[in-house]
């Protein structure tokens, strides 16, 4: 295990009726930016339950941070705080709202183009301004995280930046707040929870006992977590177990110590800048291949994927690995999650080299866990993925 400091300062509330705790997180004199999405809380009571909590706190709201946030939005969000002094954030949504409310958090104090610090993936940063979250879809792991994805259409980028001072102070995971969530939110989240744990632990061994079968343990919770979920959307008990396996994807408790990959998130960050596909979706188009692509130097965590994640032990080594891959395909697709680039009417034979063209010409040379996944291999991923 390599050496490493851990950090994460996020309290949680999770339960039933926990947006009561804002009352206590939200300081009395706060002048607070309420941040939301396109209107799931107003219609499933989240909203009416927050500014009861808030009482007579000073709110401001920002509504209309659309799914994969874009910075022209936002940046009418931080004018607004400009213009108003506020010095709260408090995000009320999905990951997206979230991702927004740690974007502006940033860029209210940020002298230059806030443009700037995405581009340079967080350096540059240097204060934020306080928030909070109340999560309604569980997925991203944005709720216990630093790292936000910030989506400029007019540019056609999506790039992802992380800084310690936009870790939340804290957040609010009510699982019933997620019950009006329609299949296709539900799948998205559990696919992309899914693929997180992948990124931190499907590379090589590196003796991390703990890591492992903390990773093992949040694959096989969404395993069987999946179906029930999917089917009875407001069971609390299988709900709940969702989202705090999502949480648990991404808050850091998996990578101490682990050679890390995101090279599917990196990839699938290009699918959805140039056709708009969902963020888990361009995941499951890209995770397949890439697997396939990368087994010589993955074997030794997809033999160990195949045995304990998916009770495969018969077999050569070879066909252990492949079935292992193919039970991650048809979990995509049992989630109604298509996991080939046709499925989307996209042309795998334009987009596979645009994308190495994309990320050739943003200096990328080299991603994945040993630094292997050259352009022209990431092109070959896609042409794969057809
Ligand atoms: O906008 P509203 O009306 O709120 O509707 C949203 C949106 O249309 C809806 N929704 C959210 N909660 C709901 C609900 N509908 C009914 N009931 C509820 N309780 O769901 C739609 C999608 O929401 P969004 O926030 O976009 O989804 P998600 O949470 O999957 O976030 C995706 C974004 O997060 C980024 C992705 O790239 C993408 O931009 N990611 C952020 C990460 C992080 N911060 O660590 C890591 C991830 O890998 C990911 O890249
Ligand atoms: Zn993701």
């Amino acid at each position: 295990m390599e050496n490493f400091t851990f950090h994460n300062p996020t309290r949680i509330h999770f339960g039933r009726g926990q947006i009561a705790q804002l009352a206590q997180e939200i300081p009395a004199d706060a002048r607070t930016l309420l941040l939301a999405g396109g209107g799931s809380i107003k219609a499933n009571g989240v909203h009416a339950q927050v500014l009861k909590a808030l009482g007579a706190r000073s709110v401001t709201e920002f509504w209309g941070v659309e799914a994969n946030p874009d910075f022209d939005t936002l940046m009418r969000a931080v004018e607004l705080c400009r213009r108003e002094k506020l010095d709260w954030i408090l995000a009320v949504g999905g990951g997206s709202v979230l991702d927004g409310a740690k974007f502006v958090a940033a860029a209210v104090p940020f002298a230059g183009d806030p443009w700037d610090f995405v581009v340079k993936r967080g350096a540059g940063i240097k204060s934020a301004l306080p928030l909070g979250a109340v999560l309604t879809l569980p997925a991203t792991g944005s709720e216990a995280n630093c790292f936000s994805v910030i989506s400029r259409r007019a540019l056609k980028e999506k790039l992802a930046f992380g800084h310690p001072s936009v870790f939340p102070r804290f957040s609010v995971l009510d699982p019933e707040t997620t019950f009006s969530l329609p299949p296709r939110q539900i799948a998205n989240g559990i696919g992309d929870a899914f693929c997180h744990v992948l990124e931190q632990y499907l590379t090589y061994p590196a003796d991390a006992a703990v890591q492992d079968r903390f990773a093992e343990g949040v694959l096989r919770t969404l395993v069987e977590v999946a179906p029930k979920t999917m089917a009875a959307p407001t069971d609390y008990a299988a709900r709940a177990n969702f989202v705090w396996a999502a949480t648990c994807a991404l808050n850091g408790w998996i990578s101490p110590g682990v050679p890390q990959d995101w090279a599917t998130h990196t990839i699938g960050h290009e699918l959805t800048a140039l056709h708009g596909i969902d963020h888990a979706r361009s995941l499951a188009i890209v995770l397949p291949s890439l697997l396939h692509l990368q087994r010589v130097t993955k074997r030794e965590k997809l033999l160990q994927f195949a045995e304990r994640v998916w009770d495969v032990r018969d077999g050569s080594a070879d066909a252990r690995i492949d079935t292992a891959i193919a039970k991650t395909r048809a979990f995509y697709e049992s989630l109604g999650i298509r996991t080939h680039l046709a499925d989307y009417q996209v042309d795998a034979a334009v987009t596979a080299p645009e994308v190495a063209r994309r990320l050739t010409a943003r200096g990328v040379t080299a991603i994945g866990e040993r630094g292997d996944l050259t352009p022209a291999r990431i092109e070959q991923i896609l042409r794969a993925a057809a």
